[in-house]
């Protein structure tokens, strides 16, 4: 066992693109939040490194110890790195490439629906235009069936969403009222893998982003534009239906292995619609987050820092017959199948013990970003983003707006820590 005094030093990768705002935040405040005490009683400290693009053997040995992957979802060659990395070595990966390139938004459709959840009306459709195949003219002839899209739209009622069966970034998503909007949405559809669903009238829109053991629920408006889409609101569900909304989040997450997820959730009453929740490593800009941006950038810190000082193992297997089998429970109602659901995904995310380990540390983690967050480097970092983001003309309105939201924070923050 190391010493108390020689820290062991783990390396932290950021797989990035063309983000520079959240990095440079992870960075800072590792670097001031320095070593810290592990469980083991020994000391460990922090490296963090911007990893680039080269080729590799696939023997070699990787530096990192974590891997934060922002990148592989569109660019192969990390993609295949992280296979690579995670299959071999054993790198502890947020997330891990095996886990979520075979769950688009419909395997992971079916996976909750199969867990009972509230999982809107969903079918799916052939593709409008012939697969670019040699072999499709002779098989579509012989084995495809012809199908009634009206009667299909009929079936799950109007109005209902035609959206990729692997969606983002509302790509080919479209809002459909009636047969004419049907068959203009599904011609344009080409060579996009479709989905019906039906649409639910929502009260609110509940957006979760979970990163390891911990969730940040948050008022979601999708037709604002991207700096308005995050609403700032503290109250705005029942304790009982937060609740439901963190467990769906936790529980999707612990299904599938993902550690930094977002779960979107419609709420109409008491009912929790989840809607889309495949959004592994999703957007956590300082643009978009602003109010939770400091709160996100805790959670994945804290999360890092803790998978690596408890030696957390990396899984490549989804254990999904655990899940399945309190689903399959005859007699057990929702609310109770949830109740296990969120033990199962809590005991996943060994929140006890993350919970622990961080209550010991947590004071000076949170000095440590509200000083930061108060002060100059930050607000430096905040008018370098708004000017990589947004026209010349918008940088000023940017700028306040921003400044406004973080200085609510910081107001808020300060009031906490002095009354804790
Ligand atoms: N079943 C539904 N009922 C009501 N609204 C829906 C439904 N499905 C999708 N929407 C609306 O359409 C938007 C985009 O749908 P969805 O999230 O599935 O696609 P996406 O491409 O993943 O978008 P994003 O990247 O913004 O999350 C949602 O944010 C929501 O506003
Ligand atoms: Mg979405």
């Amino acid at each position: 066992m190391p010493e108390k005094h020689t820290a062991t030093t783990h390396l932290i990768g950021l797989l990035l693109g063309t983000e520079d705002d959240w990095p440079t935040a992870f960075e800072e405040i590792l670097r001031r939040l320095g070593p810290v005490d592990g469980p083991d009683g020994a000391r460990h400290a922090f490296d963090t490194e911007r990893i680039t693009i080269e080729p590799f053997s696939l023997r070699d040995r990787p530096r990192y110890h974590l891997v934060i992957d922002r990148l592989a979802y569109w660019y192969y060659v990390p993609r295949e790195w992280l296979k690579k990395v995670a299959m071999m070595d054993n790198v502890y990966l947020l997330n891990s490439p095996f886990t979520f390139q075979s769950m688009e938004k419909h395997a992971a459709y079916c996976a909750m629906m199969r867990l009972g959840l509230k999982v809107p009306e969903t079918v799916l459709v052939p593709y409008k235009h012939p697969v670019d195949n040699a072999r499709y003219a002779y098989t579509a002839a012989r084995y495809n069936q012809p199908f009634d899209l009206d009667a299909i739209a009929e079936r799950i009622g109007y109005p209902l969403f035609m959206k990729p069966y692997d969606g983002g970034a509302w790509r080919g998503v479209s809002r459909i009222r009636n047969p004419a909007e049907l068959h203009a949405a599904y011609d344009a559809s080409g060579e996009m893998l479709m989905h019906l669903q039906k649409a639910i009238d929502y009260d609110v829109f509940a957006r979760s982003l979970s990163i390891g053991a911990e969730t940040m629920v948050m008022r979601f408006q999708p037709d604002q534009p991207m700096h308005h889409r995050y609403a700032v609101d503290h109250s705005f569900l029942s304790p009982q239906v937060g609740e439901e909304v963190v467990t769906i989040g936790r529980l999707v997450n612990a299904f599938f292995r993902w550690e930094f997820n977002s779960c979107e959730t419609l709420v109409t009453g008491d009912q929790v619609y989840p809607i889309d929740y495949a959004n592994a490593c999703p957007d956590v800009a300082l643009t978009s987050l602003h109010y939770y941006f400091p709160w996100a950038m805790k959670a994945l810190v804290k999360w890092c820092v803790f998978a690596l000082v408890t030696g957390r193992p990396a899984r490549l297997d989804l254990d999904t017959d655990r899940f399945f089998a309190v689903a399959d429970e005859a007699g057990m109602s929702y609310q109770e199948k949830l109740n296990v659901y969120r033990d199962l995904a809590d005991g996943y995310f060994d929140a006890a013990r993350y919970h622990d380990f961080w209550a010991g540390q947590q004071a000076r983690l949170d000095e440590v970003v509200l000083d930061w967050v108060a002060g100059p480097d930050f607000d430096q970092l905040l008018v370098r983003t708004v000017r990589s983001v947004y026209p010349a003309q918008e940088h000023d309105q940017f700028i306040a707006h921003l400044r406004g939201l973080m200085d609510l924070w910081v107001g808020e923050e300060t009031t906490r820590l002095a009354k804790a």
